[in-house]
């Protein structure tokens, strides 16, 4: 019998080339899915066209599988939660769908009765990680295969297999970035951005090529930890996000530009545009200053670095994220209010106000004028026995830690 493959198309040159590849060199045969997790947002091509090259290029099939309000509100939603950033800079743009298209593929490769699933990663990114480590999670039967690992060709060699092939690409020989692209942002590596000393160039961005140069206010709403309106206009999730990356992006707010360290061990220079994604981690952020009560927050923090490496690093499907995601959840339930955000060209966000319903801010313990209800009188024991520690030590050292240093 004849072994079939389930791969994960994007109608980019790799995995166009893939199809043909895998048939020509193991014999197999490939079944394409097309997961559209937002990346159609400034895209010129239909997924029409793109599914009649999936059948130029040899498939059996190409199945699309619109996954937006699934990456919106399971996947973005609880990287809200968990505000998200991977080494404290990078919102997770790509490692964030992954997930959601490895659960896609599996989902086919049972519909489909295939043996193994398909990606088109080569050996030195993350993405090749999160595609087998999230498949075996879900689906510990499946092999998973990734031809270019094994195909040795370069980019030029790719476009002459193409052509020998007639499958229609449009890629050129001289494309230089490498972009991934979903609701939740855009992730551009190669050409000069591989120089870590090189400015990022203007022309690789899309969502934030500044187009308003007056300052925007807006204010966001929440209800137990999940976005839910902008400016009191309810919106779902994924066009919230999509309105945001327009307001915001436009006034060139939501680039990053950072040396990351991979899971395989490089470190590599990468520039990100998250407009919406940053901003509503801010928001959500501050959101939680309000209203979680001190050691909850401050233990929150800790996991919150951890739950991001783990997505980061592939185990989105893991025990350890689900454990997390609990403890996530549970925080929530009172993280609901109004977070007012002010966008200023070229690229400034400041946050000027917040409210909750349920903030434990209590004006009257914080005021400093006439409304002040805290009881001054009880911080005298509280501070003294606080500092006793120190205070005791302090004597046993003499006058030792009091004389300044000599300049
Ligand atoms: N470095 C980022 C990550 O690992 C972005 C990867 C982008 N992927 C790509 N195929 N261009 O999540």
């Amino acid at each position: 019998m004849t072994k079939r493959v389930v791969l994960a198309y994007s109608g980019g040159l790799d995995t166009s080339v893939a199809v043909r590849w895998m048939i020509e060199e193991w014999g197999v045969e490939v079944v394409c899915v097309l997961v559209n997790v937002g990346q159609d947002a400034d895209s010129s091509e239909s997924f029409e066209e793109i599914k009649t090259r999936a059948l130029a290029a040899g498939a059996i099939d190409c199945v699309v599988v619109d996954a937006r309000d699934e990456m919106a509100e399971e996947f973005c939603g609880a990287a809200i939660a968990a505000n998200a950033k991977y080494e404290g800079k990078y919102p997770l743009v790509s490692a964030l769908s992954r997930p959601v298209i490895v659960r896609h593929l599996v989902d086919q490769a049972r519909k489909f009765n295939a043996q193994a699933v398909a990606h088109g990663c080569t050996g030195k990114g993350n993405d090749q990680v999160r595609f087998e480590v999230g498949t075996h999670a879900l689906a510990p039967d499946l092999e998973v295969l990734a031809p270019a690992r094994n195909w040795g060709m370069t980019r030029a060699d790719s476009i002459d297999y193409a052509q020998k092939w007639s499958i229609p690409i449009k890629a050129t020989k001289e494309k230089i970035y490498s972009i991934d692209e979903n609701l939740w942002g855009r992730a551009i590596e190669c050409g000069e951005i591989e120089d870590p000393w090189a400015a990022p160039p203007e022309e690789p961005y899309t969502l934030t090529r500044v187009t308003n140069l007056s300052p925007v206010e807006l204010t966001v709403s929440f209800v137990a930890g999940k976005p839910v309106a902008i400016d009191d206009q309810a919106m779902k999730m994924s066009e919230l996000i999509a309105a945001l990356n327009l307001r915001a992006g436009a006034t060139g707010f939501g680039r990053l530009d950072m040396v990351e360290n991979r899971r395989v061990g490089i470190k590599s220079r990468e520039v990100y545009e998250a407009p919406a994604a940053l901003a509503l981690i801010a928001a959500h952020a501050d959101l939680e200053d309000m209203v979680l009560e001190r050691d909850l927050h401050h233990e929150k923090f800790k996991l919150e670095a951890r739950w991001a490496e783990l997505v980061y690093d592939g185990l989105w499907f893991s025990p350890l994220k689900e454990a997390l995601d609990a403890f996530m959840n549970e925080t929530q339930t009172h993280v609901t209010g109004d977070v007012r955000l002010r966008f200023e060209a070229p690229g400034l966000m400041r946050i000027v106000g917040r409210r909750a319903p349920q903030a434990l801010y209590d004006h009257g313990l914080a005021t400093y004028d006439a409304a002040d209800t805290f009881r001054h009188a009880d911080s005298e024991g509280y501070v003294r026995i606080y500092g006793l520690g120190v205070q005791t030590w302090a004597a046993r050292q003499g006058a030792k830690n009091s004389t300044p240093p000599r300049s």
